[in-house]
């Protein structure tokens, strides 16, 4: 076991360089199934759920050639089996794609529950809706799903939540369904439409990513063996400049898609922080003075992120006044609260709203990562203290950020690895 061990107060400035988003490249990874082909995939980040992807792939048949740190060549021409080693899905939740993405291809999956942080009930009947609504037959038994069709047939999906994942699976498994399908109150995020940029670039003939309706019209296969970028990751970048924030600092961000981060901007300027838009893919945050108070409330793309709520709490933790959480995706995200209380902050945390009257600093103290964001978070808060803070639980943290203490340490922090004694 390792942990993270920082001395704090550091002002963070320089430059860093965000990597490929892990929420496209689990969608990805997966979609390469319905290729039936050899792809090179760059950008992939090179964190921990990636390497479960990669290990879960090739039980199935799936031939993976790393050709550089953050390129995969990923060959799916041989699948020997569509069920996919339990022990392994249980480990992430993104490992619920392979359901889609074996169904649309084999027509078979059996994939075990998925894991994932802990956040509250993440139940998949909207997963099992569309399934359904393409003619699968869809058995949930032994910590196992089964869906199974004679073939697969488009259909309209009426999403009743907005769900990622949910819309991510359906975009899986109608690819290949025969005729036209549409996803109603479809999910926005980034990494659907980089899915879609992905899959219409092997062939597929998907309209209407980024808004609420997606229009799929199946095709008879993907073929095209192409090489494909993953686009930057969006809560990454948005953890770095709420960073800059919290520390009063003074960070480049560069490979970001600026547009992405729009609804971060918006907050942290209303907090007293500046923004610079250097044009191309970098953006400079700022932030000279004690940040103001503010409210969020949590909300599918394009509003504030619930990946980033707990990063924006440590903000909200050292303001100046009084601020409000409102967390309306998951039921369980402040279990950070408590640790960052340990620190000194002031923070009431009840149910899916927490009250943060800002202090004047927080002070170094052993806390406890309960999930890949709170790890990011008390990370951060690690930086801002006085003293030295402790993080354990670090293999929360390497789920999805690629050398994590490396990029804050060019930053200034002085962070280091250690090993559990
Ligand atoms: C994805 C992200 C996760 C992020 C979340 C919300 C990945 C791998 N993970 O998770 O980091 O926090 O989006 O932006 O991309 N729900 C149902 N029934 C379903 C599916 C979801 O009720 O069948 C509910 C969930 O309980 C939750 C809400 O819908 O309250 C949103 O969940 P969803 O968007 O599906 O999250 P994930 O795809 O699991």
């Amino acid at each position: 076991m390792e942990k993270i061990v920082i001395e704090g107060k550091t002002k963070l400035k320089g430059e860093v360089t965000i990597s490929g988003a892990k929420n496209a490249a689990v969608a990805i990874l997966p979609a390469t199934i319905l290729v039936n082909g050899v792809c090179t995939i760059d950008n992939i980040p090179d964190i921990s759920d990636i390497k479960i992807y990669c290990d879960i792939l090739e039980k199935i048949g799936v031939k993976i050639k790393k050709i550089e740190k953050n390129t995969l060549q990923i060959d799916t021409r041989n699948i020997t089996s569509v069920e996919a080693p339990l022990d392994l899905t249980s480990k992430f939740r993104a490992s619920y794609y392979l359901t889609g993405a074996l169904l649309g291809r084999c027509k078979h999956a059996i994939v075990g529950m998925p894991g994932g942080c802990k956040l509250g009930a993440r139940p998949m009947d909207q997963h099992i809706k569309a399934f359904e609504a393409l003619g699968a037959k869809v058995e949930t038994e032994q910590g196992k799903i089964e869906v199974k069709a004679k073939k697969l047939k488009g259909n309209s999906i009426y999403l009743d939540i907005v769900s990622v994942g949910a819309t991510i699976n359906a975009m899986l498994s109608a690819v290949l369904a025969d005729g036209l399908s549409t996803i109603e109150n479809a999910a926005k995020e980034p990494h659907i439409v980089d899915l879609a940029n992905f899959l219409n670039k092997m062939g597929a003939n998907i309209i209407g990513a980024g808004t609420d309706r997606i229009r799929i019209q199946g095709v008879k296969e993907l073929k095209n063996e192409g090489t494909y970028s993953v686009v930057p990751d969006q809560i990454e970048a948005g953890t770095f400049m709420l960073a800059a924030v919290a520390t009063r600092g003074d960070i480049t961000i560069k490979n970001c898609i600026t547009k992405h981060l729009e609804p971060i901007t918006a907050k942290i300027i209303e907090m007293g922080a500046e923004v610079e838009d250097l044009g191309g893919d970098a953006i400079r945050v700022s932030c000279a003075k004690r940040p103001n108070k503010a409210n969020v409330k949590t909300l599918p793309y394009p509003g504030f992120p619930t990946d980033l709520q707990p990063q924006m709490g440590v903000v909200m933790a050292i303001a100046n006044g009084t601020s409000v959480i409102s967390e309306s995706i998951w039921d369980s995200r402040f279990q950070y609260a408590e640790e960052l209380n340990k620190m000194g902050a002031k923070i009431t945390a009840n149910g899916k709203v927490a009250v943060f009257e800002g202090v004047d600093k927080l002070v170094g103290a052993p806390v406890f990562a309960s999930d890949l964001r709170a790890g990011a978070a008390l990370v951060i808060a690690g930086i801002v203290a006085e003293g030295t803070t402790q993080v354990y639980n670090v293999q929360h943290i390497d789920r999805g950020y690629e050398n994590i203490e490396e990029k804050f340490a060019k930053l200034g922090a002085k962070i280091t690895r250690v090993k559990e004694i």
